[in-house]
């Protein structure tokens, strides 16, 4: 059967890696959260202390970023993906409200930016890939054979994200996360190098009122059509 790429864009904790990831499992994909790459530059850069009055130092960081490298793997017991950042297993750190606040600006730098899409297309060279992040169906994959564009309220989103730390044990504020969750909103949708826009051929998802399952059927009927076509 002919291997496509699927790009899904939208708002954070709005529930695409979830989606994503769900998709690839059922069709055999390989499945990519460029979210979680932009989040391993970020505890990178705050390990180092690259962070001058808490906004990046861009001429160290600049320096440095020929040193990071960014892969994943699958935990054996649970088969989830697994971010690793030089090699060390950081998907755990890579979630917590510390890289949450500064992840933002570090992906509005434009050579962080190109230093990670580039990896992405590599990624995308065979097809047969679920792609999920802000810029992949605009930038990443402007040709992908599936767009989706994800929205649902920020409550609904800050409430998602709040129960994950949770199920994670990891300490969570909600009003905190809804901050957070609004302020990234903003930053990620004004900033000027690849900011979040729907692609004009995304299909618009707004999942505020679905259950998982329900979005994971939708998806895969979206898959079906397109795979029907090709
Ligand atoms: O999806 P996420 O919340 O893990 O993403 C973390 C941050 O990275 C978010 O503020 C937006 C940014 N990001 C981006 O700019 N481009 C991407 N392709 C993926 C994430």
């Amino acid at each position: 059967m002919k291997k496509i790429i699927i790009a899904i864009d939208g708002y954070s904790s709005c529930g695409k890696s979830t989606m994503a990831k769900d998709l690839a499992k059922e069709i055999n994909y390989i499945y990519v959260d460029t979210g979680a790459m932009y989040r391993a530059v970020t505890l990178y850069a705050l390990r180092k202390s690259l962070f001058i009055d808490n906004q990046p130092n861009i001429s160290a960081l600049n320096g440095e970023i020929k040193n990071i490298n960014i892969s994943f793997s699958l935990n054996p017991q649970t088969g989830a993906p697994v971010t690793l950042l030089n090699g060390e297993d950081v998907e755990n750190e890579i979630r917590g409200m510390e890289v949450s606040s500064y992840v933002s600006a570090i992906a509005t730098i434009d050579f962080v930016r190109s230093f990670l899409v580039e990896q992405q297309q590599q990624m995308g060279k065979e097809k047969g890939l679920v792609m999920d992040g802000r810029d992949i169906g605009t930038v990443v994959f402007p040709k992908a054979e599936l767009k989706i564009f994800v929205t649902a309220s920020a409550k609904v989103r800050a409430q998602r994200r709040y129960d994950e730390l949770k199920n994670k044990g990891v300490a969570a504020d909600f009003n905190e996360i809804l901050n957070n969750v609004q302020e990234r909103d903003y930053i990620d949708s004004h900033r000027e190098v690849a900011p979040l826009r729907k692609a004009d051929d995304a299909i618009e998802l707004d999942n505020t009122n679905l259950t998982l399952h329900e979005q994971k059927e939708w998806l895969l009927e979206r898959y079906k059509d397109v795979i029907e076509k090709a």
